[in-house]
Order: C-alpha cells, then sequence, then structure tokens
C-alpha cells in the first residue's frame, strides 16, 4: 500500500515518515526534501523552486507533479509514503492518476497529524537541519550533543530560510488555503485519519503503529 502524510508545517510528517519508512520498509518521497536537494546543487529544478521555497508559497502544481511523476517511475514496486504531497487539489486529482497509468501500490491511507499553531511556530524557528544528511534538530527538544555539529555524521547545523518569522506565517495561509480542503477530499473518499501530533515523536509515532 501507499500513504499520504499530510498536515500543517511543523507537525512532523517528516520526522514520523522517516520512522515509518524504517519500520515498514517504505519509499519516502518529501517533496519539500527534493526541492531542497535540487536548491542546493543548483540543478534547473532547484533554480526554480527557490524563489516559492524561500519565501514560504507553493511551488507551481506542474512542476511538483512532474517531480513525483519522475521518482515514481523510477520506484514503480514502491510502497511509498507521500509527505508534503500533495498539497493541493489539483495535486491529489494528478496523484491518483499517476498511480493508475503506472500500477503503481494505490493510497490506502490518508493521515493528518493534528497540531495546534502555537506549537507549530515554536517547532519552526527552533528545528536546525544538517547541511550533509538532512537529520532535523530542534533547539529545545532535540538538540545536538556538540553546538552546531550533526550528531550522525558531523555535518554543519543550519536553519532553513523558510523558517523565520515571516516566513512561517505565508507558509501557514498558503496551509489553510490549499491544503486543508484535502482533508474533505479525502474524507469523501474514506481515507481520512487524524492523528494527534502532540507530545514525544515516540508516544505519536505508536499512535501510528497502534492505528495501522
Ligand atoms: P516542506 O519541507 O514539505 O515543509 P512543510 O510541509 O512546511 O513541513 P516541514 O518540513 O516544515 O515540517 P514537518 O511537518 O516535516 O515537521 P518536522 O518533522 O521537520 O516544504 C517546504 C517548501 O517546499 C514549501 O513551503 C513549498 O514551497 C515547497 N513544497 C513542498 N512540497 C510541495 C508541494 N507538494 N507543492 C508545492 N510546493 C511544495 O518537525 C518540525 C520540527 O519539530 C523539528 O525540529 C522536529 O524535531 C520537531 N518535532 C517533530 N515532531 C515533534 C514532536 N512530536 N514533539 C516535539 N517536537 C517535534
Amino acid at each position: 500500500m501507499s500513504i499520504v502524510l499530510f498536515g500543517p508545517p511543523g507537525a512532523g510528517k517528516g520526522t514520523q515518515a522517516k520512522k515509518m519508512i524504517v519500520a515498514g520498509h517504505m519509499t519516502h518521497i518529501s517533496t519539500g526534501d527534493l526541492f531542497r536537494a535540487a536548491m542546493k546543487n543548483e540543478t534547473p529544478l532547484g533554480l526554480e523552486a527557490k524563489s516559492y521555497v524561500d519565501s514560504g508559497n507553493l511551488v507551481p502544481d506542474s512542476v511538483t507533479i512532474g517531480l513525483v511523476k519522475e521518482v515514481i517511475a523510477a520506484n514503480k514496486e514502491g510502497h511509498f509514503i507521500f509527505d508534503g504531497f500533495p498539497r493541493t487539489s489539483t495535486q491529489a486529482e494528478a496523484l491518483e492518476k499517476l498511480i493508475s497509468d503506472m500500477n503503481a501500490n494505490p493510497i490506502k491511507h490518508a493521515l493528518f497529524l493534528e497540531v495546534p499553531t502555537d506549537v507549530l511556530a515554536r517547532r519552526l524557528t527552533g528545528r536546525r537541519l544538517c547541511r550533509d544528511c538532512g537529520a532535523v534538530y530542534h533547539v529545545d527538544s532535540k538538540p545536538p550533543s556538540v553546538p552546531g555539529q550533526c550528531d550522525l555524521c558531523q555535518g554543519e547545523i543550519y536553519q532553513r530560510k523558510d523558517d523565520s518569522e515571516e516566513v512561517i506565517s505565508t507558509r501557514l495561509d498558503a496551509y489553510s488555503k490549499n491544503t486543508e480542503p484535502l482533508k474533505e477530499y479525502y474524507q469523501k473518499k474514506g481515507l481520512f485519519v487524524e492523528i494527534d501530533g502532540q507530545g514525544d515523536p515516540e508516544d505519536v509515532f505508536d499512535r501510528f503503529k497502534t492505528y495501522l
């Protein structure tokens, strides 16, 4: 099966997806990670996505759908976790068509991570990442053992440009306008499940496991 994991910025999608891919041998498709990798490597896709990502706006549907199509095509047998995709109803419809056209594993669950806005803001402003391996930290809840250095690969720790307070507010607006309506989209399809995203990440993961 494949799973859609969605929710507001900072809900913990990436954190939970990484636990799921290990536990369930699944293929992780995070459009945010793919855009950041393309930006780091200054590919044509990265150059196109940069202004949208840095300002907290959504990358155009045509670009994002084309990217996901390539990844599915390269991993046709995969059991996918779609993290941060779809984010618009156009993307949701396109994903169904892609899966059907390519005979990929169908979506069985659309798991929504619920976290209140004030908690999201604290998580996002305190988030730090490793520039080399992408490991995720938080200044309060999960600081690296040596300040500024990744525990896993000793890479440099940095803050995402779009984790500034001003850009976070644009991202939350984009979420409310474009992505929140997907709750109803997946409810109508009988795939929607809400998971409480508050508390220790291991406790949140236990809720996923209990449901699945
Ligand atoms: P993307 O990278 O997908 O950003 P996002 O959806 O805003 O989600 P985040 O990565 O910010 O948060 P998350 O939910 O993964 O939380 P995390 O686990 O890191 O997208 C970035 C940009 O790319 C978009 O703005 C857009 O421009 C573009 N883009 C991407 N996909 C697109 C699409 N489909 N269409 C168009 N454009 C697209 O956790 C956050 C922090 O909280 C971390 O520090 C973590 O350690 C901490 N944390 C996590 N869980 C817990 C917990 N339970 N308790 C305490 N702290 C926790």
